[in-house]
């Protein structure tokens, strides 16, 4: 029989063998069963670096509230601003698909006169309904005042409600949450806030880098209170051996223990680079065995598919300039650094470079760390910056 490579690195690529998150799930899944069951909860923002496993577990969470007959939408934010329009198109489908029942026709009413009044202010489109409900009358006045806090608040809640009388659960999965605009991540906070106090049965799963903690905090003080924050990281031996056994198993293909040692050592127990990194060192192996000399043959091309997926398609969106700035963040040495310290290496002030600091946080190449210093939000990015330009200067030897 052929063997089959049963790695998997990849944006959102279900992994063969998810390890490491059982409690994030399980505690996931009793927030669906008590807001089910009419116990408000907080909702859940999973927030790690890049390539950590955020998506894959958003994706794992929705496919538990499918099973569980939730209904869901799914959507990823970015950097063209499109949130408003995603969120008319969200809810006019969550309504249609909760509307399809004559009984409940009634419910949707007022909620489908509302979202109407929000789609011709944000989005402009086409609205389909089911059951002939396209000739109900926007609710001029209500989601349309342009104040987009109150008018994301009128569709959710109204929404909400029809939910509730329907006996359903709606939950938003949203990825890249931390490209919402402030004034939409208010608004989101403000509707969530009055879904709970009002009982409704809608929950948000959100996923982002680790600024979005500071950025809800910065829109709503009560921001910890809405949501749970729960961290997204490397996986721990144990688990990052799984993640890398696991899969092979089925196939009776075994690791040797200074072979799972040398990967984890050089992974760092990073879910992508695992996946990556078990991938090559599959296509080195002999007999059905990956040992040592097998993971160290597979380093160079390791290596070599990171950068030129994984890493250059981050470095390739950044400025001239914002190298720079990231390259002075190598040559501090250990990380994460002051900008003090980058503007020292640049020559220059911190003053000077600010807004490079904003707009390299703003991309979500770099975060500030909890002591307001920065580092990067891809792991291990420093190393692939030191690979292209080897000539940098830096404190100490970082080489990979
Ligand atoms: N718990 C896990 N066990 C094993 N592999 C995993 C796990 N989580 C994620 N992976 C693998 O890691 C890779 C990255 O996962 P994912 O795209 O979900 O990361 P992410 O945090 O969303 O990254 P980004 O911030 O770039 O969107 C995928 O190849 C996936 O198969
Ligand atoms: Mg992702």
């Amino acid at each position: 029989m052929n063997l089959y490579n049963p790695y998997t690195p990849g944006a959102g690529f279900p992994p063969s063998f998810l390890a490491g998150r059982d409690d994030t799930i399980e505690n996931a899944e009793q927030t669906l069963l008590y807001v089910q069951n009419g116990i408000v909860q907080r909702s859940k923002i999973y927030y790690g670096l890049r390539g950590v496993g955020k998506t894959v577990l958003l994706n794992k969470i929705e496919e538990m509230a499918d099973d569980n007959l939730v209904m869901y939408e799914h959507l990823e934010v970015s950097e063209d601003g499109s949130f408003k329009s995603m969120m008319a198109t969200s809810v006019q489908k969550l309504l249609t698909q909760m509307s399809v029942k004559a009984e409940i026709k009634q419910f949707a009413h007022k909620a489908i006169s509302v979202l109407k009044a929000f789609q011709i202010k944000y989005s402009q489109g086409n609205m389909e309904y089911s059951f002939n409900m396209g000739d109900i009358i926007p609710a001029y006045g209500t989601a349309d005042t342009g104040q987009f806090e109150n008018d994301l608040k009128e569709i959710l809640i109204s929404m909400g409600v029809v939910a509730k009388k329907t006996d359903n659960l709606v939950c938003f999965f949203i990825d890249e949450v931390q490209y919402l605009k402030q004034e939409e991540l208010t608004a989101l906070m403000t509707a969530l806030h009055r879904i709970n106090q009002k009982q409704l049965p809608i929950l948000i799963f959100a996923a982002g880098l680790p600024k979005i903690a500071k950025l809800a905090g910065d829109s709503k003080s009560y921001a910890e209170r809405l949501f749970e924050f729960v961290s997204v990281d490397s996986l721990k031996y144990e688990d990052a051996k799984q993640a890398l056994v696991e899969p092979a198993l089925d196939q009776n293909v075994q690791y040797t223990q200074e072979a799972i040692d040398y990967i984890i050592e050089a992974t760092g127990g990073y879910p992508y680079f695992l996946q990556e990194y078990g991938k090559q060192a599959w296509d080195k192996m002999t007999d059905r065995c990956i040992d040592l000399n097998c993971v160290k043959e597979a380093r160079r091309d390791f290596i070599y598919s990171l950068d030129k997926s994984f890493f250059k398609v981050r470095y390739d969106r950044a400025t001239k300039r914002e190298k720079d700035f990231m390259f002075g963040m190598v040559k501090c040495g250990d990380l994460p650094c002051t900008i003090a310290e980058v503007a020292n290496q640049m020559g220059t002030t911190p003053k000077s470079i600010g807004p490079l600091r904003s707009q390299l946080i703003h991309k979500g190449f770099i975060y500030a760390t909890s002591y307001g210093e920065i580092d990067f939000t891809v792991p291990q990015f420093d190393k692939y910056l030191l690979r292209i330009n080897p000539d940098l200067i830096i404190d100490k030897d970082r080489t990979m």
